[in-house]
């Protein structure tokens, strides 16, 4: 029990001072003439203490207000009230998951158990609820709107509510974030976008367009293939399809068919077997 008389907020200071009794100690309470005393209050807090009125001064008469709480159990339920550390922490890792694939409109958690199902997507959502790290990278090809973003974003849900990291991105954003970025000194983006433990790299091929975004691709591809760090991807291209772009065949002045072998053969090592369709409809167009 902590010493009152030393305590600006206690009830015993409050009384001696006619300061005013913090909110939270006398909430809702009317404050009653000194003529007629109130009998003390049992702490609400839980601890048993019989807690006596204290007086305030207002519009200069002096007022009993009644006291609710103690000090040491308002203290315990602020801190109560207030999540762990680790969840804050945990929340704000979530984050990285754009939140129209990380929560309804009405705020709640978009999960594994919370996705419709059917044959286009059934099986492939049960492979990615098996995946765990350090399982290799996983590519999720399906036409546009089928879900593919979807269900990385419940697999990135799931392993940081186990307490894991990762960084969402897309391969545009991706590729802006560095433009940006470039030549910044001390900037530390590249090596963070290669050191994160997961990285979602949404929409592949939807940058490919330059020689400098097909040479950045290569570079964290060939880093973080040296270091086992998976990459988790969507594309509405094939495998195939990527190789051509990534070669820039539709990039007259620019083809280097080399360097689409070398991003190819590097991603199809790491996506291994884990390569995942997600068929049907446009879930966009229903909305
Ligand atoms: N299994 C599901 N159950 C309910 N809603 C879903 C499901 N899958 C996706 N959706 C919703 O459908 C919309 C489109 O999904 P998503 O963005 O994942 O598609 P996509 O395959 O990534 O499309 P694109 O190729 O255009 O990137 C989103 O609003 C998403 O929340
Ligand atoms: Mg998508
Ligand atoms: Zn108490």
């Amino acid at each position: 029990m902590q010493d009152r008389k030393h305590d600006p907020q206690s009830y015993a200071a409050l009384s001696g001072t006619f300061d005013p009794p913090t909110t939270t100690q006398t909430a809702s309470v009317q404050p009653i003439p000194l003529r007629q005393k109130p009998d003390p209050l049992v702490c609400r807090g839980g601890c048993g203490e019989l807690l006596e009125p204290v007086t305030i001064r207002r519009k200069g008469e002096a007022l009993y207000v009644p006291l609710r709480i103690c000090d040491p159990c308002r203290v315990a339920e602020n801190d109560r009230e207030r999540p762990p550390e680790h969840v804050v922490a945990r929340d704000r890792r979530l984050k990285t998951i754009p939140i129209h694939l990380r929560e309804t409109r009405g705020g709640k958690p978009i999960t594994f158990q919370t996705l419709d199902r059917d044959r286009g997507n059934a099986r492939t959502l049960e492979l990615l609820e098996q995946w765990i790290p350090p399982w290799g990278s996983i590519f999720l090809s399906g036409p546009v709107g089928s879900g593919k973003s979807q269900a990385l974003a419940c697999l990135v849900r799931k392993l940081i509510e186990g307490g894991g990291s990762a960084m969402w991105t897309s391969e545009q954003r991706l590729m802006r974030m560095i433009r940006e970025d470039f030549g910044r000194r001390g900037s530390t983006l590249q090596r963070e976008i290669c050191d994160a433990p997961i990285l979602v790299v949404d929409d592949l091929g939807a940058a490919a367009r330059t020689d400098w975004e097909r040479r950045i691709f290569e570079e964290i591809l060939s880093e973080r293939s040296d270091n086992r760090r998976p990459i988790l991807m969507t594309s509405n291209y094939s495998l195939d399809d990527l190789r051509a772009l990534y070669s820039g065949a539709y990039d007259e002045r620019n083809q280097d068919p080399i360097r689409g072998d070398r991003i190819m053969s590097r991603l199809s090592q790491m996506i291994g077997d884990r390569q995942w369709a997600i068929h049907g409809r446009d879930r966009r167009a229903r909305r």
